[in-house]
């Protein structure tokens, strides 16, 4: 289906044409004073220089044409010169229609199917997840599937932090905990050794403190860089060690993601991108665009009319190993070979835009990509405490991911339990409430910005919350399960009866434009301001009218085929927030 403003901006733009004007001034767009009309057109104050007329006569010839379409039941031109349209409720009630019996519910499909390749893991092997990774997993996964409900073809990549400077640190503060281990003898032997097992708690410790320590005892830092050039030459021992050690960090870390609802297709890491560094170090090279910096491998990417100083990136450090860069750059070569993509896009927090900033740069000059593929980095603001400081422990460390997920539960569990309506897997239930709130909360801000961990407010039934909107699905449940309605049965809304079900439909018709939106904007908050604004119509709606108790069969199917398209249009927009409904509450 098209979207609506597009179908109405072709209407309007064949109007301007007859009226003898230039059809590109015909662009709708919803209004912005919805106490006056639905949406409007200004095209005819741009008109106004072009054809040197006032902007009111152009605006009267148009509407003079619209006037006699039977889509709209006004179409007024206002001084200075807009045009505001309203839609005559059969003709709003047949879009609802159209959306209900599309399969894509409304949701409008691209032209050209595109892929796109979403980076937006980041997790670091021997280091717990932390929630400096919540909002690129919970982000990331939201631009995943708002993707594929748009048509597209979308990778999402965890891109494994597992092969830089800190494993040569966890490595080497290992051997100093257990110089016994067989992997660190010079004759270890992977067929015959075995490496004890890998404790988690111990793991999670271990780094920390290497990074720690490495600040003041200076023998250490150059163990522990001589270990990543060990690790990345894939010495015998070390490498053996690391492997064991990333097994142990992929099983905890697919579980968080698990708890979180979150999921990748590929699952690559950092060394998985390896084996393209001897290319990449040819192609820069024969460009000329590889010099040597202090011993180093750098490229300039500095460009004229930079506001900040973009300093060389370091590709190659004196040691021979590569860094984050380095990593970056051939996972580039990496997927432009495995998934040719239209789009790559990256989401970690904003510190790194500088890093993306170079590495887009590099890739370009170096043709790692064709220049038509989108490069694109969100950088997000974080999640902070009531301070406005990041988010901490109680002792002041860095919360671990799964301690946030848990805090979330327990209090969506604490608001649950004297829940009547939930009898069984009350657990099950508050994980699911509890994930919704955090995700919405994330969700409805603004990613640049920072905002505030507050479980309280995100779990409150009123407002824009995750709560509220799951509370709406289960109403909506309700009533179709005691009219014996299948959820995904699709039935007819034929007719507009009353101002509040104008208002829920106008929203249902403008559901499919938030999809594009949020995808070109990276920013699912415009998913989120469609699912509140549906459920709060959807709400108001309800409380109007007496749905199932409506004596007139004909109003109350109608009514009942209003509530079934809303539901299936909410749990649609909250299925692309990442956000899976709950059947009571
Ligand atoms: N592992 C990194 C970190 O924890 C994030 C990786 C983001 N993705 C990338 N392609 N650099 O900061």
């Amino acid at each position: 289906m098209e979207k609506i403003t597009k179908i109405l901006t072709e209407t309007v733009s064949a109007a301007f044409e007859s009226a003898g004007y230039s059809p590109s001034l015909g662009a709708v767009s919803v209004s912005d004073r919805t106490d006056l009309c639905q949406f409007q057109c200004n095209g005819a104050l741009s008109g106004a220089k072009l054809y040197h007329k006032a902007p009111m006569l152009i605006a009267g010839d148009v509407v003079a044409i619209l006037s006699n379409n039977p889509a709209f039941s006004l179409a007024k031109a206002v001084p200075p010169g807009f045009i505001n349209l309203s839609l005559t409720d059969e003709f709003l009630a047949g879009i609802v229609n159209e959306i209900s019996a599309d399969p894509c519910l409304g949701v409008p499909q691209v032209e050209k199917p595109e892929t796109v390749v979403i980076d937006y893991g980041g997790p670091n092997v021997a280091k717990a997840l932390h929630i400096g990774h919540l909002r690129s997993a919970i982000i990331g996964e939201s631009l995943k599937r708002t993707a594929r409900a748009t048509g597209r073809k979308v990778f999402g990549d965890v891109h494994f932090g597992d092969w830089g400077t800190p494993y040569g640190l966890t490595i080497a503060e290992y051997k100093v905990r257990h110089p016994d281990w067989p992997c660190f003898r010079e004759d270890f032997d992977p067929e015959k050794d075995v490496i004890p097992e890998i404790d988690e708690a111990e793991m999670n410790e271990i780094y920390p403190c290497a990074s720690l320590k490495s600040k003041s005892d200076e023998e250490f830092k150059l163990i522990s860089r001589q270990t990543v050039v060990d690790l990345q030459n894939r010495k015998k021992g070390v490498y053996d060690l690391w492997k064991k050690i990333k097994d142990v960090s992929v099983k905890s870390v697919r579980r968080i993601y698990e708890k979180l609802g979150v999921d990748f297709d590929v699952w690559y890491g950092e060394s998985d991108s390896d084996c393209y560094t001897p290319e990449l170090i040819n192609i820069l090279t024969e460009k000329g665009l590889l010099h040597e910096s202090e011993g180093a491998q750098v490229v300039d990417v500095a460009e004229e009319g930079d506001k900040i100083s973009v300093p060389p990136i370091l590709v190659k450090k004196s040691d021979g190993s590569s860094i984050y860069a380095t990593f970056d750059l051939a996972t580039i070569i990496q997927r432009e070979r495995d998934f040719k993509p239209d789009r790559i896009w990256y989401l970690t927090d904003k510190r790194q835009s500088l890093h993306f900033m170079q590495v887009f740069r590099c890739a370009k000059k170096a043709g790692l990509v064709p220049p038509e593929t989108e490069l694109r980095h969100l950088g997000f603001g974080a999640m902070t405490g009531p301070d406005g400081k990041p988010f901490k422990t109680r002792d002041g460390g860095v919360m671990p991911l799964e301690t946030l997920i848990d805090t979330v539960e327990s209090a969506a569990m604490d608001k649950l339990k004297d829940s009547e309506y939930i009898t069984s897997d009350k657990e099950g239930a508050a994980r699911k409430i509890g994930i919704a709130a955090l995700k919405f909360a994330d969700l409805s801000n603004q990613p640049t910005k920072d905002y505030i961990f507050d479980p309280d407010k995100f779990l409150s039934f009123d407002g824009k919350t995750g709560t509220y909107l799951l509370y709406t699905v289960t109403r909506i449940n309700s009533i179709l399960k005691k009219a014996g309605i299948g959820y995904d049965d699709v039935l007819e809304y034929k007719k507009i009866s009353s101002e509040g079900e104008r208002g829920l439909a106008l929203l249902i018709a403008l559901s499919g434009e938030s999809y594009e939106r949020a995808f070109e904007d990276m920013n699912p908050a415009a998913l989120c301001d469609s699912a509140y604004g549906i459920a709060s119509a959807f709400s108001r709606f309800y409380h109007d009218n007496r749905i199932l108790t409506e004596e007139d069969a004909e109003k109350r199917l109608n009514w009942l085929g209003l509530c079934s398209v809303t539901r299936r249009v909410l749990v649609k927009l909250l299925d692309c927030l990442g956000i899976e409904a709950v059947e009571n509450m």
